[in-house]
C-alpha cells in the first residue's frame, strides 16, 4: 500500500521504517530541517536497536522516502498516520497544538485532492478521549475527498520499538466505518499472527486502551514500588514477593519490579493525562493519583536510603551516579528518576560523578558543568563514598567489583534497580543496599586520606 507518515520522531519513524520493511511503500514528512536532512542521509536520528540497520535497508531499496513536502507525499496515499507529538502540558493536560497543526496542514493539503478511492487517516498519536472522533467531523467538512479517521494506538517500548512494532500482542484500532477497518486489517496483515489480535472499537474506546494499558503497568510498578516499603520493614524480599505473585497466571511477571521510580516518555505522561481525562468528567481518581504519588516519593525514598546509609554528612560527599538513562538500552532522558535524584544530591551539597554508555549528552543539557561527567562507572566511583546505581544497564552487573571497591572511599551501592548481585558484592566487600531486599552489611573500610 502507498503510506505516508507525517511526523518522523520517535513514534513515526518506527512506524514508518516497519511499514516499509513488510512491503509497502512509505513516504515520511518531517518539518525540522536538521532531522529531515539527517533522514534523507539515511541517518537514524534516535538511538534504537536495529532500526538505523532496517532504515538503510529500506531507503536503499527506495522503499522508505523523506521529504517536508505534505502535498507531493499525499500524491498516491491511501493511507496517512499522524504521528506527531502529543506531549504534556505543564499542570499534566495533553498538548494537542502539534497534532492539531498538522491535521490542519493535512487539511488544507487534501483540500484539492481528486484521487480516486477512499483515503484512511490514522491517529497514531496518544490523544484523550474524543479527539479521533472530533477530527473525523474536521476533515469530513474540509475536504472533498472520501475518508476515515481511525485512532490507532502505539504500545512500542524504547529499546524493542521495532520488535514491538512487527510481532505485535495486538493491534488496536478504533473507528465507526467498516472499509476503514478492512483497509488497517489489510495494513497490517503481515505481522497478524492470530486474527483475535486484530481488535476493532469505537474510537473512545481505542484512546482510552492506550492510556489504561500505560497507567494498568504504571500501578504495577508503584504497587511493588509501595510493597518494597514494606519488604525493608519487615525483613521481607520483594524479589521472592516478584516470583511469588508473578507465577499466578491471573497476574503474570511482567511489570513487577521494584525500582527508584518509572521514568520515559509515556509512563508520566499517560498517568498524568489519565488524571486530567477523569477530571473533565468531574471524577478524581484516587488510584490514578496514588500511582503518581508513589513514584514521586519512591525517588525520594532512594535519595532518604542513600543518606541513611552513607556513614557521614551527605554534604560534601562524593557519589558516583551509575546510569542516567530512564532505562537500559536507550539514550532517553525524559522524566528519569536519575533528574529528581541527582537534584536532591546537589541540593544537599553533594559532589556528583555521573556516568552512562547512552545518554550522558542528553543529561549534560540538564546538569551542565553542575556535576563531573566519566564515561565509565569504574572511573566514575574513584574516590566515591557511595555509588548510587539508578539505571539497569546489563553491563553494570559485570564490573571488576573488586578494583572498584579498592578504588572507592567508601565501598557502599544503593541498587536503584535491584540488578546487582548480593553474592558478588559480598565477596567484593561491598556495602550493598537494595530496595526492598535484604542488605549486605559488613564492617565499612574507610579509606583514610593522606
Ligand atoms: C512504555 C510502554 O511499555 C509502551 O507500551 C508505551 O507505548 C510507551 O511507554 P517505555 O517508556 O519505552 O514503554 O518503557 P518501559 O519498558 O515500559 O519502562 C517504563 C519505565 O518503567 C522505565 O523507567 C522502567 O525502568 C520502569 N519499570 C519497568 C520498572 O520500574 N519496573 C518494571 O518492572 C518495568
Amino acid at each position: 500500500m502507498e503510506v505516508t507518515v507525517i511526523g518522523c520522531g520517535y513514534v513515526g519513524l518506527v512506524t514508518a521504517t516497519c511499514l516499509a520493511s513488510i512491503g509497502h511503500t512509505v513516504r515520511g514528512v518531517e518539518n525540522d530541517p536538521r532531522k529531515l536532512r539527517l533522514l534523507q542521509e539515511c541517518h537514524c536520528p534516535i538511538f534504537e536497536p536495529g532500526l538505523q540497520e532496517l532504515m538503510s535497508e529500506q531507503c536503499g531499496s527506495g522503499q522508505l522516502r523523506f521529504t517536508s513536502d505534505i502535498k507531493s507525499s499525499l500524491e498516491d496515499a491511501q493511507v496517512i498516520f499522524l504521528a506527531v507529538g502529543t506531549p504534556p502540558r505543564p499542570d499534566g493536560m495533553v498538548e494537542m497544538c502539534y497534532l492539531d497543526a498538522a491535521a490542519k496542514e493535512l487539511a488544507d493539503a487534501l483540500g484539492g485532492r481528486t484521487a480516486d478511492g477512499s483515503l484512511t487517516i490514522i491517529v497514531k498519536s496518544t490523544v484523550p478521549p474524543g479527539t479521533s472522533r472530533r477530527l473525523n467531523e474536521v476533515f469530513r467538512q474540509r475536504t472533498q475527498s472520501e475518508l476515515h479517521v481511525v485512532d490507532n494506538p502505539e504500545f512500542l517500548r524504547e529499546g524493542s520499538a521495532v520488535k514491538d512494532f512487527l510481532e505485535p500482542d495486538r493491534i488496536i484500532i478504533g473507528g465507526d466505518n467498516p472499509e476503514a477497518f478492512r483497509i488497517m486489517r489489510r495494513l497490517y496483515d503481515p505481522i497478524i499472527k492470530r486474527e483475535e489480535n486484530f481488535l476493532a472499537m469505537n474510537w473512545e474506546s481505542a484512546e482510552l486502551t492506550k492510556y489504561a494499558a500505560n497507567t494498568m503497568l504504571a500501578a504495577r510498578i508503584s504497587f511493588m514500588n509501595e510493597m518494597s516499603i514494606l519488604c525493608d520493614s519487615y525483613g521481607a524480599d520483594i524479589e521472592d514477593i516478584r516470583k511469588g505473585i508473578g507465577t499466578d497466571f491471573r497476574i503474570g511477571p511482567w511489570f513487577l519490579r521494584a525500582g527508584c521510580g518509572y521514568g520515559g516518555s509515556c509512563f508520566p505522561k499517560d498517568v498524568a493525562a489519565l488524571e486530567h481525562i477523569s477530571r473533565s468528567v468531574a471524577h478524581e481518581s484516587l488510584f490514578v493519583q496514588a500511582i503518581q504519588t508513589i513514584n514521586r516519593n519512591q525517588k525520594r525514598r532512594f535519595y532518604d536510603k542513600l543518606v541513611a546509609k552513607l556513614g557521614r554528612p551527605i554534604e560534601g560527599a562524593q557519589i558516583a551516579v551509575w546510569g542516567l538513562a530512564f532505562k537500559a538500552d536507550t539514550d532517553d532522558i525524559r522524566e528519569s528518576p536519575a533528574i529528581d535524584i541527582i537534584g536532591y544530591l546537589l541540593s544537599a551539597g553533594a559532589h556528583v560523578r555521573a556516568t552512562d554508555p547512552k545518554a550522558m549528552d542528553n543529561m549534560k543539557q540538564v546538569f551542565h558543568d553542575s556535576i563531573q561527567w566519566v564515561v565509565d562507572p569504574v572511573s566514575a566511583a574513584v574516590g566515591a563514598d557511595a555509588v548510587a546505581l539508578l539505571t539497569d544497564w546489563p553491563q553494570y552487573s559485570t564490573l571488576p567489583f573488586r578494583k572498584i571497591a579498592a578504588t572507592m572511599n567508601r565501598p557502599i551501592i544503593v541498587d536503584g534497580r535491584n540488578c546487582l548481585h548480593r553474592d558478588i558484592m559480598r565477596e567484593n566487600g561491598f556495602q550493598y543496599y537494595p530496595l526492598g531486599r535484604p542488605a549486605v552489611e559488613s564492617k565499612v573500610r574507610v579509606r583514610s586520606k593522606t
